[in-house]
């Protein structure tokens, strides 16, 4: 792990081959230690995985640039709309001639052809991107956990499935990667602070997502997962069901 920033505690790891997950810690008053995660895909086109709130965006592009060198980024994607998915969007645009918003394909027509300054990529469900030697593909997951247009990529190479704010654990002291179990802490977390909307399509939609096969999940709060992604997301249905 490489701290990019010392003040904020800003860092950096590869959670999979080539896939990198950058974090910083952050004390939210009245909640406590909380995590903000982006993953860089590396490849011949890079992606990056939500921007992360506009207001580190800073810190975000100090440490992609750590990795990404003389690179440059090719799609900014994120799976749906609020501030640490997109927050900064248009600051990435700005800095990258290159750089496409890739969303799917509500986002881009509820939000994104708006709110974008580059128009966007947008991805019908199952749609598949190559970014040279790997594609990640877009998963619709209307309103799991929350919002019309929120859908997740899986990286197909390493099966690392982008997750979003599913699993989402509270603290700011955890380790980049854990092969230890997530489920309770994210169910912990739940429990505090209710952030799904209870769609009856959850059990399905989880479905959908364990037949990925995924062995990675790159959460966006909290640590990244590693074991058989199948098992916990269908575990993390029947919570939803109780
Ligand atoms: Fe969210
Ligand atoms: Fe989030």
């Amino acid at each position: 792990m490489t701290i990019t920033n010392q003040q904020s505690g800003t860092n950096i790891h590869e959670v999979a081959d080539g896939i990198y997950r950058i974090n910083t810690p952050v004390v939210i008053e009245g909640a406590g230690g909380f995590t903000f995660n982006q993953y860089l895909i590396m490849d011949e086109e890079p992606l990056l995985f939500h921007t992360g709130p506009r207001k580190m965006f800073p810190l975000v592009r100090d440490a992609v640039a750590r990795v990404l060198g003389a690179q440059s980024l090719r799609y900014v994607a994120f799976s749906h709309v609020e501030a640490d998915e997109c927050g900064s969007l248009n600051e990435w645009l700005a800095a990258g001639p290159q750089a496409v918003p890739l969303c799917g394909s509500i986002a881009a027509l509820v939000s994104i052809n708006d709110l974008a300054d580059r128009a966007p990529r947008a991805l019908a469900d199952g749609e598949s991107v190559p970014l040279g030697v790997r594609s990640v593909r877009w998963l619709d997951a209307p309103h799991l956990p929350h919002a019309w247009e929120c859908g997740f990529l899986i990286e197909e190479r390493t099966h690392t499935l982008l997750c979003g704010d599913l699993f989402t654990q509270g603290g700011a002291d955890l380790p980049p990667v854990t092969e230890s179990d997530i489920l309770e802490s994210s169910e912990a977390f739940r429990g505090a602070m209710d952030y799904f909307s209870h769609t009856t399509q959850a059990r399905a939609l989880l479905e959908k997502l364990a037949s990925t096969s995924p062995t990675t999940l790159a959460c966006m709060h909290g640590s990244a997962w590693r074991g058989d992604g199948a098992g916990l997301l269908r575990a993390l249905a029947d919570r939803l069901a109780a």
